[in-house]
Parts: structure tokens; C-alpha cells; sequence
């Protein structure tokens, strides 16, 4: 199936490819991946352990630069970005939530959701509001003068989430958002992306749950840093059929 998209991509991977080390130690993390992901699409990545989903969505956030090919963002060119210009890029317009959710264990939840607005000029009073509206949208409001080590694992990544959707994030890029959550969190977790994504943000997120992918619009397939395969989720029936065949070569997790 064809999708033609009116608007420019959010997020534009061009022959991207990242390796690291050297010689004998060299390992090709991502190999000439193509993607774009439109304002609107919820874009599910699924691969093996080691396959490289997490260095995808680094790159694309620009907290990692690509040993060749480009990454744009909003039509903007990561690579070509001074530094502070880049940690601009990354504070406004991206949301990241990572594999092992970041937060500051200094900082309770509402503070870690409030700091990146903070550290944007937004007043504390402001970002505090905004902070404690999207732990309520997650539904856990309750938990928001609570520091990150008085937290469950579940508790703690959905705080990482309400900090990845606070402030205009044209684009959510998140690592398995919903890995330590029961299901009926994470399908609550899923809801939130995919509104957002309704709202008109891009989302790439992390699954090994073809369950969870089945609420994206499309699923990326990654094998040995390749993007092997792209299914638009219009049929959930096909999506697990691949997503099982997937897992059933190799993937361990
Ligand atoms: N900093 C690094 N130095 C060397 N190799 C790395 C580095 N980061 C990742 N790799 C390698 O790149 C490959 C892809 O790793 P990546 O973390 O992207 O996989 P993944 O698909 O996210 O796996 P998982 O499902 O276990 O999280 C792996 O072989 C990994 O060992
Ligand atoms: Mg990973």
C-alpha cells in the first residue's frame, strides 16, 4: 500500500549508517536506513536484541551523530547544528524516553517532568502545571512530589514518558515505553502516543510486543542494523503473522 503524504517528514533518515569501534571490533550498529516518519504516524520498530532499535532512535534524536548519511529534523539537518543549537533541537522539539527511563534522582517527578520547559524559559509555576497535567494524563498524579528511588519500575517510566510529551514535542521518540508495565498500563501509555500522534506529532517507539504495534500506523522491521521490512498496519492480522516470523529468527527477548 501507498500513503502519499502531503507534508514534509518530522523525522528523515537518509541512508543512514552508524558503526562502532575498529579493524576486528568493528560492529555496524545500522546499516543505510531509510525512514520518514509524517506529522501524524505512530511508527512502531520492532528486531532482535542487538539488531539495532536503540541506536535508530538515538540518531534520530541526535543524542548519537551517524558514521554516514543524514538526519533531519522538522527539515533541519542534525549534523550541520552547533552544539547548542542541537541541545535546543533536542530540549523543543524532540521527547525521548530512554530504554532505562533517565530521570534525575535528585529531582522528584513533577521536577524532572518540569526541568526541560524550565531550562526553556518556561516559569517554574507554568512548568509545574504542565508537569502535573501530563502525570495526570498518564494517571499518576498522585505520584508527583515522589523522587524516582521511592518509585516502582512501572511508576518511574511513566514519569519518563510525562517528560518526553511536555511542551510542543513535534517528535516522540521512545525505547520500549511500555517494557515494565502490566497491560492495562501500557495500553494507557499507548493511548496517550497515539493521541498525541492524532494530534499531529510523530512517534517512533520501541516494541517487542506485536500487541503494542498493532496501535501504529506502520511497524519497521530492523535485522543486523537493516531495516528489513516495512508493514502498514492496516491488517493486524498480517502484522502478527510477521512480527511472530520475526521473533521466531532470532529474537531472544
Ligand atoms: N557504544 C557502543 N559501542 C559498541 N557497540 C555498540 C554500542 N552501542 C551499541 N552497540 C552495538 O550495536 C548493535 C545494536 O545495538 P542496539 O542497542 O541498537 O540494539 P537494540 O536493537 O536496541 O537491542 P535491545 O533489544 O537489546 O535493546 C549491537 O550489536 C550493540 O552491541
Ligand atoms: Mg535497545
Amino acid at each position: 500500500m501507498t500513503t502519499t503524504h502531503t507534508q514534509d517528514p518530522v523525522l528523515h533518515l537518509e541512508q543512514v549508517s552508524r558503526v562502532h569501534g575498529q579493524g576486528a571490533a568493528e560492529v555496524h550498529a545500522l546499516r543505510e536506513v531509510d525512514l520518514r516518519v509524517h506529522p501524524g504516524e505512530l511508527v512502531a520498530v520492532m528486531g532482535p536484541s542487538g539488531s539495532g532499535k536503540s541506536t535508530l532512535l538515538t540518531l534520530a534524536g541526535g543524542l548519537d551523530a551517524p558514521s554516514s548519511g543524514r538526519v533531519l529534523v522538522e527539515g533541519t539537518v542534525l549534523g550541520e547544528l552547533s552544539r547548542k543549537k542541537l541541545a535546543a533541537v533536542r530540549r523543543r522539539s524532540v521527547g525521548y524516553v530512554f530504554q532505562d527511563y533517565n530521570l534525575i534522582p535528585a529531582l522528584t517527578a513533577a521536577e524532572n517532568i518540569a526541568l526541560p520547559r524550565e531550562l526553556d524559559g518556561v516559569s517554574a509555576r507554568a512548568a509545574r502545571r504542565e508537569a502535573l497535567a501530563a502525570l495526570d494524563e498518564l494517571g499518576i498524579a498522585d505520584l508527583a512530589d515522589r523522587f524516582p528511588d521511592d518509585m516502582s519500575g512501572g511508576q518511574q517510566q511513566r514519569v519518563a514518558i510525562a517528560r518526553a510529551l511536555i511542551g510542543e514535542r513535534r517528535l516522540v521518540l521512545a525505547d520500549e515505553p511500555t517494557g515494565a508495565l502490566d497491560s492495562t498500563t501500557g495500553e494507557t501509555v499507548l493511548a496517550v502516543l497515539r493521541a498525541r500522534c492524532d494530534a499531529g506529532a510523530a512517534a517512533m517507539m520501541v516494541t517487542h510486543e506485536p500487541r503494542h504495534a498493532a496501535w501504529a500506523d506502520r511497524v519497521v522491521f530492523l535485522r543486523d542494523g537493516r531495516l528489513v521490512d516495512e508493514t502498514a498496519n492496516t491488517d493486524a492480522a498480517s502484522l502478527l503473522v510477521a512480527a511472530a516470523t520475526n521473533s521466531a529468527k532470532g529474537g531472544e527477548k
